[in-house]
């Protein structure tokens, strides 16, 4: 990770990079479900009884600036697919690395057969703007309302418009280094299962391609 500070915007970049004409050989791995990285997410809804759950997803991202929307995927053996069907509503919750254990807890059983909030120990609250509950432990938390429901095949992809973000005010005040330093989202590799923690500063967006 780069020092404290401003991120440079100028510099030589990081990584060996192919000579003009060298030849990189590709295979042809098939139509695979391969996207590096993938988020994880975790979702927050309430059951018919109004008890929360929450699952992790790593298929979804934003999808759209305005009106601000995000986008997950379910399976509908998922209990949170019937809670975000009848809610019409769910939080989209960002665990940072000390939570991974609790992110992969909330993906490997379901709201069906346990209590995973009471089992995990962190805390529902619920959300004043949407029909779910958001983790408070977790530090950036997404209110959404579903605005629309794409059947696509195994998965279904649910459209949440952003109601409203909450993030914790700690990563906030009195620093200027980036959130992502302090927020440590995980990043999560669908081929290997594994998740990693974010790496290194590479350069400024709309800055560095300007040659
Ligand atoms: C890292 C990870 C990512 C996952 N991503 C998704 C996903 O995007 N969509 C999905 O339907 N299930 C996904 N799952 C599986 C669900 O989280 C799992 O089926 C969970 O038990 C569902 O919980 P629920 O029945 O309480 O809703 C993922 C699991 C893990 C561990």
């Amino acid at each position: 990770m780069m020092g404290a500070g401003k991120p440079p915007t100028t510099g030589k970049l990081p990584g060996k990079r192919l000579k003009k004409g060298e030849n990189s050989m590709k295979k042809n791995l098939g139509a695979k479900t391969l996207v590096y990285p993938t988020p994880v997410f975790v979702i927050g809804t309430y059951d018919h009884e109004g008890k929360p759950n929450v699952m992790t997803a790593a298929w979804g991202g934003i999808c759209c600036s305005s009106p601000p929307c995000v986008a997950v995927a379910l399976r509908k053996a998922a209990y949170t697919y019937g809670n975000i069907m009848a809610r019409k509503a769910f939080t989209l919750n960002i665990p940072s690395e000390k939570y991974a254990r609790e992110a992969d807890y909330f993906g490997i059983v379901s709201g069906r057969k346990e209590d995973k909030f009471a089992k995990s120990g962190l805390t529902p609250v619920k959300s004043e703007l949407v029909d779910a509950p958001y983790v408070k432990e977790f530090p950036l938390n997404l209110e959404c309302k579903v605005i629309h429901v794409v059947e696509i095949g195994l998965h279904t992809q649910f459209i949440g418009e952003i109601i409203n973000v909450k993030i914790d005010e700690s990563l906030l005040v009195g620093d200027d280094r980036p959130i992502i330093e302090k927020l440590k989202p995980m990043l999560y590799a669908p081929d290997s299962t594994a998740y990693y923690g974010v790496g290194e500063y590479i350069g400024r967006a709309f800055s560095i391609g300007k040659i």
